[in-house]
């Protein structure tokens, strides 16, 4: 339970897209509502459209993606 507070609390705080300010907790949103690539992620928070063109964010979010969306 603290567990998850904590991570939840760090999700909101970390910021995934620092050129867009986007917080770790609203890529993993767009992620759990079913996007499940990189552009789809970018187009639904606006990640990626800052001024380094996602050059910083993509890759922390496709790892974001391949950590939910494991392989069986
Ligand atoms: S960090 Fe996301 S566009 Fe630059």
């Amino acid at each position: 339970m603290e567990q998850n507070l904590n991570e939840e609390l760090l999700d909101k705080l970390t910021k995934v897209c620092i050129c867009k300010a986007i917080p770790r907790s609203k890529i993993k949103e767009a992620i759990r509502n079913g996007a499940d690539t990189l552009e789809k992620v970018q187009k639904s928070t606006g990640a990626g459209s800052g001024g380094c063109n996602g050059k910083r964010c993509s890759p922390k979010i496709l790892e974001l993606i391949c950590q939910m969306n494991p392989i069986e």
